[in-house]
């Protein structure tokens, strides 16, 4: 068992969420109003047997850990960290080791690389006149730590060297590189832009030319204390705001992430030289409902809109897409129109579908084959099922090949529903796990899955601590199915290997197919009754015995009367007596 299998068996998942929820008992599960959206009827639910939590309305969910993360703003580590202390693990990568001291070091190797920037600022005129030319104040330049990177070989080299630092941890660091003539400095005539992760901690630099020149930027690459993927540039400064307002303005660069911040827009964040991703999304979803996406107005700039608006949206956060005027981004419109500009660009934002349509809307008209592939593709992509009914409504009068507009809708229904289908058989085989993020909020909506009474029971069984070890072998026996669903579900538990210890959450986790998961998980929940021994027992034997009967069936109307056939008869109709003598049933 590693360090999270055992602290996740440790903690009472109940006692912990009680800290917060007042939980009532029904049946094997606890209930309460849910903590994260405005709950008048109890419709969170907290399942000791399978050590998750999951409210019906809103669709938050997750295991102890996801608990701690999601109610203190914390990361998995830190999660991780505070559950361990509280139940006494102590964990592998804590214990003490030359880690933490080699942490230290770097924290502090980044540290003296920023004194040493803000120092060249402070002496470099030029650096000074370029910021100020771009409408900084000083006050602005000490608040986001502006400095400047000397355009010089090895100044930044040689002052590490000579603080007694490694420049190998500096090259890790992407403050220096090695070369035939040494090391040199990585960053050389450009503005520096410290980048801080969510709290505080100094994890890289992004570098601005002073002059026209190729790169534009250079970004710190990932490092030990850097991941791109999981920072958003100044989202330390804006994380008490979004926390209050719930709402983001996402952006694209270090200069709009200041200007917004000038303009009063202090929601302001912006991924780093990397377009937005899951991770993003998921680091915004722990403090923000809302997302505005204020992106340069040039053609990538509005492409690169929709795809973040795609990527929140399946992270469960609403967004709307600001259009700029022509040729501007955050930076320029604040020069240009004040902070009303940007004020008015962020009020106007556009819900995404109707931002998708009109960039439609400008290239191509309903008379043309491809505007239609495209409409259904851009709606079967949505996650907001209203939006589309409206505007599939919206657009049946413009059908082509259809008069009747009802008859239009359901066609339009049809091909949309078709290409969804299509797009989660693609999505299927890369679905991670990890990514539950991606799952529909609205899972109570919907109706259960369709599995055999027996089948669930034996599936359910398989949550509970006691009985997985009885039950789990048979899971591997792919003739005891009755539905499709059924054999999935057990194939897909047993590739998991033998049969986990501890509570369901664990080996959950693993699984692949988080929508199968997720359906057993409601089951569960929505089973007031346990199962027992004789009932899991009755199960089997149930599924063993319609197994039986069916291949007797099926060999009798073959029709086949070789003495092999005739004997598997009597053999299989022998067994389904033993089975109906046996004492459990
Ligand atoms: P932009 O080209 O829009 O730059 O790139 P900008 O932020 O408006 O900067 P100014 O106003 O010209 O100084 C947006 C963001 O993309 C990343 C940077 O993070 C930048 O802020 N980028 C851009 C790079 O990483 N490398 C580049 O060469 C260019
Ligand atoms: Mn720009």
């Amino acid at each position: 068992m590693d360090d999270v299998d055992l602290v996740r068996s440790r903690v009472d998942i109940v006692q912990l969420i009680s800290d917060r929820v007042q939980l009532r008992r029904t049946g094997q599960n606890w209930t309460g109003l849910c903590p994260f959206h405005d709950d008048k009827n109890p419709s969170f639910t907290v399942s000791p047997k399978t050590g998750w939590y999951r409210c019906w309305s809103c669709g938050a969910k997750g295991d102890c850990f996801t608990w701690v993360m999601e109610t203190q703003k914390l990361e998995f580590r830190e999660a991780l960290q505070h559950l361990a202390t509280q139940v006494g693990v102590e964990l592998k990568s804590q214990r003490p080791s030359v880690d933490s001291g080699e942490r230290e070091s770097r924290t502090r190797l980044m540290a003296l690389a920023q004194t040493f920037f803000r120092e060249a600022f402070a002496k470099s005129t030029q650096a000074q006149d370029y910021i100020r030319n771009r409408g900084l104040t000083p006050e602005i330049i000490d608040q986001w730590e502006i400095g400047y990177a000397p355009d010089a070989n090895d100044v930044l080299a040689h002052r590490i060297k000579a603080q007694g630092f490694s420049l190998e941890m500096a090259k890790e660091l992407f403050l220096v590189d090695a070369g035939a003539g040494g090391f040199y400095d990585k960053f050389r005539g450009r503005i520096m832009f410290p980048i801080r992760d969510e709290r505080g901690q100094l994890v890289a630099f992004g570098g601005r030319l002073l002059a026209d020149g190729h790169p534009k930027y250079i970004n710190s690459s990932d490092t030990p204390l850097f991941s791109k993927r999981r920072v958003l540039y100044g989202l330390h400064q804006a994380r008490d705001v979004i926390a209050k307002s719930r709402r983001a303005i996402l952006v694209e660069g270090y200069l709009d992430v200041i200007s917004c911040h000038r303009a009063g827009l202090s929601e302001s964040v912006a991924s780093l030289g990397t377009a937005l991703g899951e991770d993003h999304a998921r680091l915004l979803k722990r403090w923000v409902d809302e997302v505005v996406i204020l992106y340069d107005a040039d053609p990538a700039g509005q492409k690169a809109a929709a795809r973040a608006a795609e990527i929140l949206a399946a992270a469960g956060l609403r967004t709307a897409i600001a259009v700029l005027p022509p040729g501007s981004d955050p930076d320029t419109l604040l020069q240009q129109q004040g902070p009303a500009g940007l004020h008015q660009a962020v009020q106007n934002g556009m819900e995404p579908l109707d931002f998708e349509f009109r960039q439609l809307e400008a290239r191509l008209a309903p008379d043309d084959r491809e505007y239609w592939d495209e409409v259904v593709a851009i709606l079967a992509q949505s996650h907001r099922p209203l939006e589309v009914e409206r505007h599939i409504v919206r657009l049946a009068g413009k059908y082509p090949d259809l008069r009747d507009p009802i008859a239009a809708q359901r066609a339009l229904h049809q091909l949309v529903r078709a290409a969804q289908k299509e797009l989660r058989r693609k999505a299927r085989p890369a679905a991670a796990g990890s990514n539950s993020a991606g799952s529909t909020p609205d899972r109570a909506a919907k109706g259960r899955i369709h599995l055999d009474a027996r089948e669930a029971v034996v599936f359910r069984a398989c949550l509970d601590e006691e009985l997985r070890p009885v039950v789990w072998p048979r899971l591997s026996d792919d003739s005891l199915w009755i539905t499709g669903i059924g054999a999935r579900l057990a194939a897909a538990w047993a590739s998991l290997g033998e049969c986990p210890g501890g509570p369901a959450a664990g080996f959950l986790g693993h699984l692949d197919d988080v929508e199968l998961t997720d359906e057993i998980l409601a089951l569960e929940e929505h089973t007031s009754l346990p199962v027992t021994l004789p009932t899991l027992q009755e199960a089997l034997d149930g599924l063993e015995k319609r197994r039986e009967q069916r291949a007797v069936v099926e060999l009798r109307t073959q029709g086949d009367r070789s003495d092999a056939t005739l004997d598997e008869i009597s053999a299989r109709l022998k067994r389904l007596k033993n089975i109906d003598s046996s004492p459990e049933s």
